[in-house]
């Protein structure tokens, strides 16, 4: 009888900006995979799902081909093929460092197991993902170019698996590593009063949304808010979420193992 782990898993996304330079084209960010994979070891987690971004890797390509607009000519076949490939590309050099850290690590490509339907995941293949969380094993999805059963293909954020996959598998909690040190109650870049928001409801949230919506806040935050809105779904369902900076040492290693630390919580109330 093979020995299996329980628990219920954590949900840790990569953000591309983190683990990639965005301003140039497939160009990781290999000291900051190497530390998270160090700090991911650290924390000893039992049962774990790893999901990273795309960053410079899968974006560019992606935008090349238009392929989130969905299936318009033959020539974007090659740039799904493509975005693919850029995808693998990047998730390699994460296994290599989860692996090289001692993590059973083991990658699990959307592309072939993921249908969406204009752009949201109907059938995801989940039984041999369920069953390497039971042997302990860390499964390792991301952002990726999908089969879209009505725009014929779609570009699925890491962000949105990440939410289906803390629902379906009921998830402790869900860790987004970013490259921002939480959400702002304004841009920071351009409002001296913004400050970190250290815990948010999700109807605190909404007026905040309003607000920032209303000020036309540049990305810094609208993009953060935009993030969040994907994974509202979880949230709803009781799933706490924290926005931690992966950039910054120790910050992924903290939020993993439960400690205090610079971020922002979002509850469910
Ligand atoms: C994008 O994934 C994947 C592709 C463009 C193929 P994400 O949307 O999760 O990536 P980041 O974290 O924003 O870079």
């Amino acid at each position: 009888m093979v020995r299996e782990m329980n628990g219920k898993p954590i949900v840790l996304k990569l953000g591309g900006s983190v683990i990639t330079n965005k301003k140039k084209p497939s160009t990781p960010n290999l000291r900051a995979i190497e530390r998270l994979a160090n700090e991911i070891s650290q924390a000893k987690i039992s049962s774990l799902i790893l999901v990273h971004g795309g960053g410079s890797f899968g974006h560019p390509v992606a935008e090349r081909y238009s392929l989130a607009e969905g299936f318009r000519d033959r020539s974007q076949v090659m740039g799904f093929s493509e975005t693919h490939r850029a995808m693998t590309e990047l998730n390699s050099l994460v296994m290599e460092a989860l692996i090289s850290h001692n993590i059973p690590a083991v990658e699990v490509q959307p592309s072939s197991c993921v249908v969406t339907k204009a752009g949201r995941i109907t059938n995801m293949e989940l039984n041999p993902l369920k069953k390497m969380l039971k042997m302990g094993f860390v499964p390792v999805l991301y952002g990726d170019a999908v089969l879209d059963s009505e725009k014929g293909f779609a570009i699925l954020s890491g962000d949105q698996l990440v939410s289906s996959l803390a629902i379906t598998l009921d998830a402790k909690r869900i860790i987004m590593g970013v490259d921002e040190d939480g959400l702002y109650t304004a841009d920071p870049k351009t409002d001296p009063s913004a400050h970190l928001i250290d815990q948010i409801t999700l109807e605190e949230l909404k007026s905040l949304k309003h607000t920032i919506e209303g000020s036309k806040a540049t990305d810094v935050t609208g993009g953060m808010l935009r993030k969040i809105i994907e994974l509202t779904l979880a949230i709803e369902q009781d799933i706490q979420t924290l926005i931690v900076n992966a950039t910054k040492s120790q910050r992924v290693y903290k939020a993993l193992k439960g400690e205090k630390v610079i971020g922002t919580i979002i509850k469910k109330g």
